[in-house]
């Protein structure tokens, strides 16, 4: 049984905002901001909300497929800024894409929330309980981000990523490699409450973030996860066409790459035009690499997440 990704998709909120536009508001500049986390420029929603941008991508994705919406047996959405509690965003795609026949629920692993989405579906389709899945990485990090504070409103942006994943049952090549870690003893340095507590959340309303300590964290643990990946698939590093990992700050990216010895060219980038998309960073990413046509039958990915909980993980890939 092997799980392949059959079809991508993406949204983006038309409006764009660079640097410039944030340093009239906070005490920042264009040059800070791009060489501190490589990001120029980010979308963020006006009419958009995480939903409808979840809608969008999906749509793109299921077209892309070749699929007709009644396949699909499992919707799993990753967010952690949509706009209600309830009802769940992945039962409000899988209603306007109409996914009649599919399960429906969200996740919430922030930054790793897209591969914990993606393993929990191989892992359904490994149990014979699903065939075609959609998963979804949405956010309107613009809801959760104080647009007073520029030590996080300069990193973050909106957007939406959906790809389609289908079983091949015929195949008898055995699922790839996949990981998943947490250290909730470190939750602290990455916090949101949901605003709806009555002031009894340990939280506060918007995004705080121990940003050193998460950079920190990121360039010990992504590394490993990597080298994890290789040990599990047996691929050596040169047998990986990509390295395609949350996009959080170009600095991180490129200190990963330094760490494991490898080419930065071999780690595409979004962040400059989307900034940091948490749970959406990695499948827009995907969906840009395909629309370019980067991806191949055969093409060898490692995809890896790092986040607030603290979360981190990757899987092994086959295009
Ligand atoms: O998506 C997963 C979760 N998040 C992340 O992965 C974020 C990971 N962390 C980061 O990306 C970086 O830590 C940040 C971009 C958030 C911050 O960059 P940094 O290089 O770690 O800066 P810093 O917080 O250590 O601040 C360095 C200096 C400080 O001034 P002093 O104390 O050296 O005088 C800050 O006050 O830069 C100052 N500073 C700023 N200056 C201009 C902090 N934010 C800004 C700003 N503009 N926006």
């Amino acid at each position: 049984m092997f799980a392949k990704i059959a079809g991508t998709g993406s949204a983006l909120p038309e409006r764009v905002v660079d640097n410039f536009e944030i340093a009239r508001n906070v005490d920042t500049s264009d040059e800070w901001i791009q060489s501190r986390t490589g990001v120029r420029t980010r979308h963020i929603a006006g009419e958009e909300t995480a939903v409808s941008l979840a809608i969008d991508a999906s749509k793109e994705a299921i077209k892309d497929a070749g699929i007709s919406p009644e396949e699909i047996d499992l919707v799993i959405v990753s967010t952690v800024s949509a706009e209600q509690l309830l009802p769940c965003l992945a039962c409000e795609v899988q209603a306007a894409v109409g996914a009649d026949n599919a399960a429906a629920f969200d996740v919430n692993a922030a930054c790793t929330g897209f591969i914990t989405a993606y393993q929990i579906a191989v892992g359904q389709m490994k149990a014979g309980l699903a065939k075609t899945a959609l998963i979804i990485g949405t956010e309107c990090l613009s809801n959760i981000v104080d647009w007073t504070d520029r030590g996080t409103c300069i990193l973050f942006g909106d957007g939406a990523g959906a790809a389609v994943l289908k079983a091949d049952t015929t195949c008898e090549t055995e699922i790839l490699p996949m990981v998943l870690h947490a250290d909730g003893r470190k939750g602290g340095v990455l916090t949101c409450g949901s605003g709806t507590g009555n002031g009894k959340s340990a939280y506060g309303r918007y995004v705080q973030m121990d940003g050193k300590e998460i950079y920190r964290f990121a360039v010990k643990e992504v590394p490993m996860v990597i080298k994890e990946l290789l040990s599990l698939s047996g691929w050596e590093a040169g047998d990986v066409d990509y390295f395609v990992l949350h996009q959080a700050n170009r600095r991180i990216i490129e200190a990963i790459a330094k760490r494991l010895h490898l080419d930065e060219s071999r780690f595409p980038m979004n962040m400059m035009d989307n900034g940091n998309m948490s749970s959406a960073s990695i499948p827009v990413l995907l969906d840009s690499m395909n629309k370019k046509g980067m991806l191949k039958p055969g093409t060898r990915l490692i995809i890896a997440g790092f986040g607030a909980g603290l979360t981190w993980g990757g899987t092994c890939l086959t295009w």
